[in-house]
């Protein structure tokens, strides 16, 4: 058989998490393991796209600072650090205001590219679907601290993202437990509740609140004062940054959007916390824990899902299968439609994932 050349480039976009590092080091890795040529029938190389959908909207005159031959030394030990080497940017070539989308495609042509591996969440696969639909030949690759993306049972960045939370939490445990405070922290994740729902399984927290599950102030207050008066010295309630008390909307930073829409979320920590010293005579503070969330050593996990991945995207490269997302379903490597997977959210199943009684998670696990 004679072996056809493929050249693949390769972006991240969105925020940045862990793991990103470890699917562009094992998609580099796998596609030039020239081992494999004869049995593949290609012979990859790989560009590296700089700060997402961005770096394909370059200029003739720009065009060295968004674009880089990958090698296998380059990418040899990029799996333990956190973030993107390649950059990433919140950048939509569809949106009205920017539209470059042409531009962005004709210089996807002027590269040679044959294939275009997308590492993002809902935002930037859903850039990845409409050039799908506009001729390109994408594969995706799920991440997102969020763990919204439907289509895969995980997305990159997430169980990192789960071990800061909790190794935070065991931080302001003892300052809440010197002062006898309850510590009110606010966690990432917009309209989805899993970050929230996970960290605060995993640190034992008092009270778990989540956009899925609008809140009562009164019963946070109530559970608060009943655990008090059984004895304890402090108590950690973790709020979602996109979960809000009934009858309210979520609160925001300010009234922008990005160019995919999305509002900034923030301030609901601030709200629970004045509002429990309100009620109660107690003290309350609020750490808004921010960024520091997608940042940090990528766990394990992270790198082998990141290796993976990048490995499987390779495999759909080479068998030609474009248009399609790699994803982990019920303990599978598989892959998905990308269409099938944008526009929607997975959220946290409040009926089997969440106790609304006091809060917290189910307490009920089996499944039959
Ligand atoms: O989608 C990931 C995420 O970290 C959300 O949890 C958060 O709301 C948002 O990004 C923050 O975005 P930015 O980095 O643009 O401030």
């Amino acid at each position: 058989m004679a072996v056809k050349h493929n050249k693949i480039g390769i972006l991240t976009g969105g925020g940045d998490c862990a793991g990103l590092n470890a699917a562009i080091k094992w998609v580099v890795n796998t596609a030039l393991d020239h081992r494999l040529d004869k049995e593949r029938g290609v012979k990859f190389e790989v560009i590296g796209i700089k700060e997402g959908w961005k770096g394909l909207s370059f200029t003739p005159e720009n065009q060295a600072e968004y674009t880089e031959v990958l090698t296998r030394d380059m990418v040899a030990y990029w799996d333990r650090d956190g973030g993107t080497h390649l950059g990433t940017s919140r950048y939509n070539p569809y949106s009205s205001k920017i539209n470059s989308s042409k531009h962005v495609i004709s210089n996807i042509e002027k590269l040679g590219l044959d294939t275009l591996i997308a590492i993002g969440g809902d935002d930037t696969l859903g850039v990845a679907a409409k050039l799908s639909q506009d001729g390109v030949n994408v594969i995706g690759i799920p991440k997102t601290i969020d763990g919204d993306l439907v289509g895969t049972d995980y997305t990159l960045g997430f169980e990192t993202a789960v071990e800061v939370v909790t190794r935070i939490v065991d931080s302001l445990r003892t300052t809440a437990g010197s002062h006898s405070r309850i510590m009110v922290i606010e966690v990432m994740g917009r309209t989805a509740g899993w970050l929230t729902l996970r960290s605060g399984e995993a640190s034992g927290a008092s009270i778990i609140l989540i956009p899925e599950y609008d809140f009562s102030m009164e019963r946070v207050n109530q559970i608060l004062s009943e655990k008090r008066k059984a004895g304890t010295r402090y108590d950690i309630v973790l709020v979602a940054e996109g979960a809000k008390p009934s009858g309210s909307k979520s609160v925001t930073k300010n009234a922008k959007v990005d160019s995919f829409g999305h509002e900034s979320l923030g301030g609901i920590g601030e709200y629970v916390a004045n509002s429990i010293s309100e009620s109660l005579d107690v003290e309350s503070r609020c750490v808004v824990l921010g960024h520091i969330q997608r940042g940090g050593t990528p766990s394990a996990y992270d790198r082998r899902m990141g290796r993976y991945y990048g490995i499987a995207a390779v495999n759909l490269a080479a068998q030609k299968q474009y248009g399609r997302m790699v994803s982990h379903l019920k303990g599978k490597f598989t892959s998905v439609p990308i269409v099938n997977v944008i526009g929607k959210l997975k959220l946290v199943d409040i009926k089997t994932m969440y106790d609304v009684e006091s809060y917290n998670g189910t307490r009920g696990i089996l499944s039959e």
